[in-house]
Formats: structure tokens, sequence, C-alpha cells
């Protein structure tokens, strides 16, 4: 995983519209194929007449995507999920009718379905004649785009293929180019970081057939890993056992005991981030039977428990500690001072609390935290635990900078 090109992970979804400018467009492709960043063209009908489906298809490496309900398409991928299989949505050239589409939310061709499905973010190139450029529709258009969070690179001033002088030109591949290395950065602020989440319960044995565990899902944890990657972190998961997939980019490592886990995560270091949102089982047996314990008909034996060794704290005071260290606090009254006692015993940067009391939390879809930090409490409102997760992502990543 260490000195991969980080560039060889993103993808661009370049929407090519129907200009003059539209022959720019494969030199930005061999721009970023050069530089490792997978590109997916989709070629709209009246681009179609400025490049071939093939010089695009050949440059990219990839097929070219045209028709909204080409039944092949559509069966290999459809056109939300291709609308959401980049980091970045670039549409160069952006036409007057692309941009006045896009800033209408029309969805009559691959294109504008795409621009009004897509989550990702959007960077447009525009190209037109300078009265087209100028005209108070186009303002409209370009204004309401900015607003939506639209990207922009361009147009430039110059002679334009109609024989006309002013604003309207497509920007050169090169600056095209330089702008989504710009909308690819701003995207994945935690790129370069290596992070460690926990996730899960763990499961201590008692013999070859029963555990010690805990209703946690890992849901919670598994999302945070995901944002994390997101954002650009390389991220190792160690979890216990769960029901989940691996979030994709996320390397993944199964334990099932909190000693496994605790070597798993001392493995992964050194880290930037340790995120630790395992539930992990605060005793084990001392001792684990060989074999089956048998009902033999004697009074049942108690099981001789001891403590489990304690992650968090371990990274956090110990010699690699990470710089940032998050732990959870799955409680069930007093939250926010169990929460700071927590913080000051586990020798943490923040604590995210949660109240498990509120039915459905554990292994439910949504979570109500509150962040406890040095600097005091933050109370977040209920939302999915994608969400919170994502927050978080993003907190954390501003406390990097
Ligand atoms: N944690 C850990 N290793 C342990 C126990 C807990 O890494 N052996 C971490 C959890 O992942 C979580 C935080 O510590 O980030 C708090 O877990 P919690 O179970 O709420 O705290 P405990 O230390 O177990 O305290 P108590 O059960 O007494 O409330």
């Amino acid at each position: 995983m260490e000195g991969r090109n980080p560039l060889s992970e993103q993808r661009v979804l370049l929407i090519v519209g129907g200009g003059i400018a539209a022959y720019k467009a494969l030199e930005l492709t061999r721009l970023l194929r050069k530089a490792g960043i997978a590109v997916r063209p989709i070629l709209t009908r009246a681009g179609a007449q400025f490049v071939t489906p093939l010089s695009l298809s050949a440059l990219a490496e990839d097929k070219v995507y045209a028709d909204l309900f080409s039944l092949t398409d559509e069966a290999e991928m459809g056109h939300i999920e291709l609308s959401r299989s980049a980091d970045l949505v670039v549409v160069a050239p952006a036409t007057a009718d692309l941009m006045a589409k896009a800033a209408n939310g029309h969805a009559d061709d691959l294109a504008s379905t795409t621009l009004l499905a897509t989550d990702k973010p959007v960077l447009m190139a525009p190209a037109m004649n300078v009265r087209m450029w100028e005209h108070a529709a186009t303002r409209r258009n370009l204004a309401a785009l900015k607003a939506d969070g639209v990207g922009f690179v361009g147009p430039d001033e110059g002679a334009m293929a109609c024989g006309e002088f002013g604003p309207g030109r497509m920007a050169e591949p090169a600056a095209i180019f330089q702008a989504i290395l710009g909308a690819l950065a701003t995207g994945r602020p935690l790129a370069g970081k290596r992070a460690l989440v926990t996730a899960g319960p763990t499961a201590e044995p008692i013999d070859p057939v029963r555990v010690i565990t805990n209703r946690s899902s890992g849901k919670q944890g598994y999302a945070i890993a995901a944002a994390l990657a997101g954002l650009g972190a390389e991220v190792t998961l160690v979890s216990g056992p769960t029901a989940l997939a691996a979030p994709a980019g996320v390397r993944r490592v199964d334990v099932e005991t909190a000693q496994q886990m605790l070597e798993a995560c001392e493995a992964a270091l050194p880290v930037d981030i340790a995120v630790c949102v395992a539930a992990v089982a605060d005793w084990r047996p001392e001792s684990v039977a060989a074999a089956k314990v048998k009902k033999d008909g004697a009074s049942p034996k108690p099981i001789a428990l001891v403590e489990t060794p304690d992650i968090l704290a371990t990274l956090s005071k110990g010699k690699r500690r990470p710089k940032l260290v998050v732990g959870f606090a799955a409680e069930t009254n007093d939250v926010e001072a169990n929460a700071k006692a927590k913080l000051a015993k586990k020798g943490c940067d923040w604590i995210v609390a949660n109240d498990v009391s509120v039915a459905g939390t554990m292994g439910g879809e949504d979570n109500a935290v509150a962040i406890v930090s040095a600097k005091g409490v933050e109370r977040w409102d209920r939302a999915p635990k994608a969400e919170v997760a994502r927050r978080l992502a993003d907190r954390i990543a501003k406390a990097l900078k």
C-alpha cells in the first residue's frame, strides 16, 4: 500500500459536449491518462459530430458511453451508477446548451441525466461563441451553476473558430488538467494520511464453541473507515466479527479477540489517525477450555474473568502515538460526564459519546453523538451513521490541516 501513486486511484467522468473545442478533450484525456487518472468518457450526440467515439475510447482506454437508452450500456453500468462511479465529473467542452440543461435540471440525454444524478463535484470548461457566452441567459445559468457548487475553468479570451474575438474559447487542456488536479485534491484532504479504525465487537472464547461478545454491529466503525477513505486516507480497518463487507478502498484485517485486535492495531502503526470504535469486550475468560465444557450434572462453574488490554489507552499512551486519537464511549447514563472522565483516563484527544440507552442505536441505522474534547462538548443532531461518519471525517481532516 505504501508508495502508491494516489492519482492512480482517481477517476474522472468526462462529458464531451458538441463544439469545435471537443478536439481539445482528446488532449485532456491524454494528459489525465498519462498522470494515471482513469477517464470514463460520455460523448453527447453533438459531441460525436466533432470527435469520434473511437478516438475518445482509444485515448481513455475505456468504452465511450453515449446513449441513455442503450440496453447494453445500461446492463453494464446503469446511468445512476455511472454518475457516481467517478471522483469528479468534468464537462469539456461545456456548451451553452449543456450549461442550460444542468442549470435547469433537465435530464433528456445521458450527459444531462448524469449531471442531475451525480453526487460528485462537477467542473465545467465552457466553450461557446462570445455572444452566446455574454447572453443574459448564459449569465443566469452560470450564476445558478456556481450557486449549486459547480466549479469553472475558463473560458479564455481570444480568436474563435467562428471568426469573432472575445471570451468563450475553451481553456487549454493543460489548464483544465491543473483545475482537475486542484478539484481532486480539495475532495481528498486526507490524501497521504494513514488511518486506523477499530470496529465491531470482539469475541472472547470460553471453549471451542462458546464466546463472550456483545451486540455491536460494526456499522458506525465501517462507515467511519469508508468516510476517511473517501477523503483520501489510506485506511486499515481492524474488525471483530461482523456481517458487513469491507468498504471500497479500505484494507480490512479480521480479528476475534481483544488481544488480536491490539496486535493488529500495533502492526498497522505508524498512523496519523486512530479511531477506536470497536466495542471491545472488557473481560475474557482467564483460561480457555481445550474441549467443549459439558453439562455433566455438576452445578455451573463460575467463569473466572480477567481484563482485556485497553486498545484505545495503549495507542494513546504508546511511543508511536498517532497525531489524533479518537475514542467512542457507549454510555447508558450520565453520557457527557462519563465521556469526560474517559477522555482523561484513556489519554485520547476526542471522545465521541453516544447514548446507547436510546432504543435502536446499538445495531441500528442512526446515531446521536456528542464530541467531547479538551475544548468542551459539542452535540450533534441525530443522523444516519453514514452522515455521522462523514461529519467526523471532515472534522478529523480539519484538525489535521
Ligand atoms: N476500548 C478499547 N479497548 C478496550 C475497551 C475499550 O480500545 N479493551 C475503546 C473503545 O473502542 C472505545 C473506548 O475505548 O473507543 C471506550 O469504550 P467503552 O467500552 O465505552 O469504555 P470502557 O473503557 O470499557 O469503560 P466502561 O466500560 O467502564 O464504561
